[in-house]
């Protein structure tokens, strides 16, 4: 924030007469900011650009509301128990509740990963922890249709909400349908989650040019991160959208993106998380392995295990598994780092609350 200029503790009156002429300098910092529409996308300054095609869907006010409601709806799943918002709440960055290491879905039926956060995904290229969707808009029917998450299919949605008055209007008013087709459906729910943006962090701040946005030990962790970390967790958005092993396991009951593209040298492999929020986003890895951030800086200097697909990073020249050679100093320092990454102002943004 601007603290340069200080006018509204001094009354008034004293600096109308003039006898704090540098006060009345200060004029221009206080005119009110000029009005933000909250449902407008914005990239921010430092963002790269968006991936998500929001020329085919702009994002408005009706349709982002008409997403929320579904998002919010439980009866989008089979027996009206678990909405999206069961595994991805707000107050953790739209990850999943920490008592749920694994996703829980209807039935109480056991997913076999970790729900990651959401945000930013207007700029993801493509989406889950292996890659399998490379469209947003695709996600949802993944979430309706698993039989260990919602277990419905779209056909019993489109029904549902064609025979609900309140869902009827809100299609008319977000795209002025008359009649509810799926693809309107995930538009909406579309236009809610590239609203997801999260980009006024400390670590924004820093990033932006506030030097003092940072301690001294969290821009110490800036520099150690962007030495050890950065070649995988890299750029504002903390990944460059790649997959790999990193040294979790030797054998692999799930194959990762090799679940993809059925290729044996991408068994193990999965995608470089972001990082953005992760003091928030507990446990950690795909299969929620560790459960703080402690645990992950030890995974990283002697926990990690060699098997064919590891990243090379982690590899010496004998071929052996390198871990990374960190202090307990500068592990601290490194998770010091990381909590400068959680938005305050995103989790706490009241266009995301429920208002049913
Ligand atoms: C039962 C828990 C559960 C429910 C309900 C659920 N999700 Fe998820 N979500 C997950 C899990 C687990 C993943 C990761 C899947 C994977 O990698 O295979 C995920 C992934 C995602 C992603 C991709 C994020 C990324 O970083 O790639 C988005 C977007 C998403 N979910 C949106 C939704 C929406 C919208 C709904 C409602 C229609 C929903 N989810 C319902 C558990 C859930
Ligand atoms: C060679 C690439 C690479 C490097 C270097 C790397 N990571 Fe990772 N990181 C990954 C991959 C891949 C995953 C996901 C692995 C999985 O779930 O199977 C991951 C996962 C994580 C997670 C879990 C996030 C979540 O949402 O579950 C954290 C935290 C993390 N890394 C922090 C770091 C830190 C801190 C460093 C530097 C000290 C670092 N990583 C260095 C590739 C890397």
């Amino acid at each position: 924030m601007n603290n340069r200029c200080r006018r509204q503790t001094v009354p008034a009156i004293l600096s109308i007469v003039g006898l704090f002429p540098w006060l009345v300098a200060c004029g221009p910092a206080e005119a009110p900011a000029p009005e933000v529409d909250p449902y407008a996308f914005a990239v921010p300054a430092h963002f790269p650009e968006p991936t998500y095609t929001l020329e085919n869907n702009p994002v408005t006010e009706a349709g982002f509301n008409l997403g929320k409601a579904l998002f919010f709806d439980a009866n989008l799943s089979r027996d009206g128990s678990v909405s999206c918002n069961n595994c991805h709440q707000q107050a953790i960055a739209f990850a999943d509740n920490p008592a749920h290491p694994t996703s829980v879905g209807v039935d109480n039926r056991l997913g076999s990963r970790n729900a990651p956060a959401l945000n930013n995904l207007a700029f993801f290229p493509e989406f889950f922890w292996d890659g399998g969707v490379n469209h947003l808009d695709f996600v949802p029917i993944n979430a309706i249709e698993s039989p260990v998450e919602m277990d419905a299919t779209l056909v019993e949605v489109v029904e549902y909400l064609s025979n609900s008055e309140r869902y009827r209007t809100l299609f008319q008013e977000a795209f002025g349908i008359t009649e509810i087709t799926s693809p309107y459906m995930l538009y909406a729910l579309s236009q809610f989650t590239v609203m997801m943006i999260s980009a006024k962090s400390p670590y924004d701040e820093y990033v932006l040019g506030n030097t003092e946005a940072l301690t001294p030990q969290e821009a110490r962790g800036a520099v150690l991160f962007e030495e050890n970390c950065s070649s995988c967790h890299a750029g504002v958005l903390q990944t460059d959208f790649s997959y790999r092993n990193n040294g979790l396991d030797d054998e692999f009951p799930d194959a990762g993106r090799a679940n993809i593209t059925e290729h044996p040298d991408d068994v193990g492999k999965f995608r470089v998380p972001s990082l953005r929020n992760v003091a928030l986003t507990a446990p950690y890895m795909h299969n929620a392995r560790f459960s703080s951030l402690e645990e992950v800086l030890d995974h990283y200097t002697r926990g990690m295990v060699y098997s064919a697909t590891l990243d090379e990073a982690f590899i010496n020249t004998r071929g052996q598994v390198k871990p990374m050679a960190l202090s307990i100093e500068e592990r601290e320092d490194i998770i010091a780092f990381l909590h400068t990454l959680t938005d305050r102002a995103f989790i706490s943004n009241p266009i995301f609350r429920n208002n049913d």
